[in-house]
């Protein structure tokens, strides 16, 4: 079997998603702002599908599954509670010289990538201790060359504060995770809802974290979009083993089928011991082959009842769930399958990168689902007011329906070309045949097919071929 290889370079597609409006530098006028970027008119339109994809999947259409919007600033016990206060933290080290600070993981990934050895470490499971080690073992310098100081952890909540005054007392945190705003609400998700286990809560919304790692593009951020579920069951009644094969199929199949990603540039990657988590039995993580490696995606992990039991010792209110049959009280276990919108977006971008050498073009073949337009109209010329009377009146009948781009400028050739990097699928060419027979071209993106379609036939054709 040939190498499976990533569709592209970070270079091309940070290049392709400025020149065509998906992603945008932030701040650029100024500078930028490190880890952080900004989605233009095409990529807002392919973020907001992703999430309503994710939500029509995972909340509307089951009936085990609730939806919640809780907020970004939650009270400061929360995250000293879910012990994000003490151990959410990156290792780091600093350069002796500029005083830059640096990942301490990802420098070893990056002199065992220059400089590959026999049994290599496995990064993410290497302690603060093992890492330590290795760097000075291997006299590893800053990217400045420099020398470094010794590993140390670096907490990645952003801080901020309530009030005029910033003391200890009104400090709170931009939340590192949608997932506690599931655990904190339980208790009122419970007494507001007629639910019985298992359930599951999922929310979609911002998160922040302190990220110092540049030169990921959207990968990593300082601020992003989640899409958590928290799903809750009795472990004496399922079987976690169970459930959590269940949800590792729902999130392949959302990612396979519903994203359309190739299944071949997709694996699971288990964590050890020593990188899983202190709260979690088991995890996973689903690895995309991004430009820059296989890399989390989306992760699964069993958290059993460590968080409602944490929340339920530092609120003093009981999170305990009685089964309405046999009056069992109880605290819940749960499963959590949480990705991060934007790594989705960036798989989807990534994964739909076509070089089409024979016709020397670049197509982006999204899923017709994700693409920011799902057809474009045109007039042959611009300068024709029958031909563009005629476009305007098509444009405006299925822009009732479908997202619909308009284009009148340059030759068709390159309207084409422009659409394609859109990744638009289908475009309709109004010409002077469309005045004689009321006929119009449609041209399809991904083999530059093109065919001749009666108006009258165009409402049907396109609902065989559109959602
Ligand atoms: N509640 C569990 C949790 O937050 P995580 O692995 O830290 O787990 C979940 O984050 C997902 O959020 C990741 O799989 C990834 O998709 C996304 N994510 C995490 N940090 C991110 C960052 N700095 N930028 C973009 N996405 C991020």
């Amino acid at each position: 079997m040939p190498e499976i290889k990533p569709t592209t370079s970070l270079e091309e597609i940070t290049a392709l998603s400025k020149r065509r409006g998906f992603v945008y530098q932030t701040s650029e006028i100024y500078g930028g702002l490190a880890n952080s970027y900004e989605y233009g008119p095409s990529g807002v339109e392919v973020l907001r599908k992703i999430k309503n994809l994710w939500w029509d999947f995972f909340i509307n259409k089951r009936e085990d599954m609730l939806g919640l919007d809780s907020q970004i600033i939650l009270h400061p016990k929360t995250w000293e509670a879910s012990g994000h206060t003490t151990s959410f933290a990156d290792p780091m080290v600093e350069d002796q010289i500029t005083h830059k600070r640096y990942r301490a993981d990802h420098l070893i990934e990056a002199f065992l990538k220059k400089n590959p050895i026999d049994n290599p470490p496995v990064v993410e499971a290497m302690k603060i201790t093992d890492m330590d080690q290795f760097l000075k073992e291997h006299q590893v310098k800053s990217p400045d060359g420099n020398q470094i100081s010794e590993v140390k952890n670096f907490n990645l909540l952003f801080e901020t504060s309530i009030g005029v005054i910033a003391d200890a007392n009104n400090k709170v945190y931009l939340r590192g995770e949608t997932a506690q705003g599931i655990f904190s609400n339980f208790k009122q998700i419970l007494d507001s809802n007629r639910v019985k286990l298992p359930f599951g809560v999922g929310q979609i919304g911002k998160s922040f974290r302190n990220e110092i790692t540049t030169g990921q593009f959207i990968f990593r951020t300082l601020e992003f979009e989640q899409a958590e579920i928290e799903y809750f069951f009795d472990p004496e009644v399922n079987d976690w083993q169970v459930l959590f094969k269940d949800w590792q199929e729902q999130m392949w199949h959302f990612v396979t089928k519903v994203l359309g990603v190739n299944e071949q540039r997709l694996r699971w990657r288990r964590h050890d011991d020593a990188e899983r988590s202190f709260y979690s039995k088991d995890t996973y993580d689903l690895e995309y082959l991004y430009p820059f490696g296989w890399k989390e995606v989306w992760g699964i992990a069993y958290r059993t009842d460590y968080d409602l039991k944490q929340h339920m010792q530092f609120s003093g209110k009981s999170l305990e769930y009685t089964d309405p049959f046999t009056l069992k009280k109880f605290i819940p276990h749960v499963i959590e399958p949480a990705v991060g919108i934007n790594r989705l977006f960036l798989m989807v971008l990534c994964d739909a990168y076509f070089p089409d050498e024979a016709k020397n073009r670049l197509v982006l073949k999204l899923d017709q689902k994700l693409a920011p337009y799902q057809l474009a109209v045109f007039p042959l010329l611009r300068n024709k007011a029958e031909l563009v009377n005629k476009a305007r009146e098509i444009f405006l009948q299925l822009n009732k329906k479908y997202s619909v781009a308009w284009d009148e400028r340059g030759n068709i050739g390159k309207r084409y070309l422009s659409q394609d990097e859109l990744g638009t699928p289908y475009c309709l060419t109004i010409d002077f045949e469309t005045l004689e027979n009321d006929s119009l071209t449609i041209r399809h993106r991904d083999n530059g097919l093109q065919e001749r379609v009666q108006i009258k036939e165009l409402e049907q054709y396109l609902a065989d071929l559109l959602i």
